[in-house]
């Protein structure tokens, strides 16, 4: 797949664990090479590790939270709002932002629950989730009044590069079901980016509410339709002049996105919800690991094209 690029490279997390264990997902030298591959800017990993004495960043730790309350908004579908540190606040504010959660009595972290961020309070420092009760782990949370959440992790978005690139441009996003949760921390970078958005919303999906109220608040123009039927309400849309979808849906949404915008202009930049399973967030489980061009992609860090995703991840 070429260079990868890890989202945590250069950050305050940045060298990890995974170059102590030769497997950094960006440093071609930390993972056993002789010539420097990756195409980082400003950033030299393999520098930053060798000038601290290969000694690594202080890990993402379990911090506890008081649940302040939760609401059931859908049959098994709960918004529950947490307070948090302000410091956490500030991070969780990025498009493609997730956590992991697991309630306070839990010592294990195979209790962890990777969740997306649907909004963040700055002013008051709360955090609004969506979780759906589908197992032990998310049965859990729902009678938390404390829970363990460790943050911020950022790979949620395929594509993140577009958003960052994206000033006074247009953008559509379409979406479907629960993963519209996504849409309010994108929505808003794109908007403080002044970027024009409209959303269209897959009426056939699960539709939560509170995610139309807080778009509503921002002024976007929202638009919700049955998509099996007016799939041209989208070319129509594409058709228009757009330089960014995203899509947020399942990966079998987001690939009939793809394809529809391809069959428009396959040069419009793409940007997709990251579905893959996740476990451990830091590259160490290997549940994530998807295959492209053979080669296998820790999803939980890594960056994948969202066509070159689509297209052979899930073929
Ligand atoms: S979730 Fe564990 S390696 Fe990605």
């Amino acid at each position: 797949m070429g260079n990868k690029i890890c989202v945590d490279a250069g950050s305050m997390y940045c060298p990890c664990h995974l170059a102590k264990s030769g497997d950094c997902i960006s440093c071609s030298l930390l993972s056993g090479k002789e010539l420097c591959e990756c195409d980082l800017k400003g950033i030299c990993i393999y520098q930053n590790f060798k000038r601290n004495n290969e000694k690594i960043s202080e890990p993402r730790e379990g911090i506890l939270c008081k649940v302040l309350k939760h609401k059931e908004i859908k049959t098994n579908i709960y918004l529950i709002s947490i307070s948090i540190p302000k410091c956490l606040a500030g991070e969780l504010i990025h498009p493609g932002s997730y956590i992991l959660l697991k309630d306070k009595k839990r010592k294990d972290d195979m209790f962890n629950s990777p969740i997306s961020v649907m909004n963040v309070d700055l002013e008051n420092n709360i955090l609004d989730i969506v979780v759906e009760s589908i197992g032990p782990k998310t049965k859990d949370l729902l009678n938390s009044d404390t829970v363990f959440i460790k943050g911020p992790y950022t790979n949620g978005i395929f594509g993140i590069k577009y958003f960052k690139q994206l000033k006074s441009k247009k953008v559509l996003i379409v979406t479907k079901g629960l993963s519209s949760v996504t849409l309010i921390n994108a929505v808003n970078n794109l908007l403080k980016n002044n970027n024009e958005v409209k959303v269209f919303f897959d009426s056939c999906g699960k539709k939560i509410e509170e995610v139309e109220r807080k778009l509503k608040e921002l002024n976007v123009d929202l638009e919700c339709f049955d998509f099996r039927d007016n799939e041209n309400l989208i070319k129509k849309e594409l058709k228009k002049g757009v330089d960014m979808v995203f899509s947020a849906g399942s990966n079998h949404f987001n690939k009939n996105t793809m394809n529809i915008v391809d069959s428009v202009d396959d040069t419009i930049n793409l940007a997709i919800t990251n579905n893959n399973l996740i476990c451990c967030g830091e590259g160490i489980c290997g549940a994530c690991i998807v295959k492209v061009k053979g080669e296998k992609i820790k999803t939980c860090k890594t960056q994948i094209e969202p066509r070159v995703y689509l297209k052979e991840a899930l073929k």
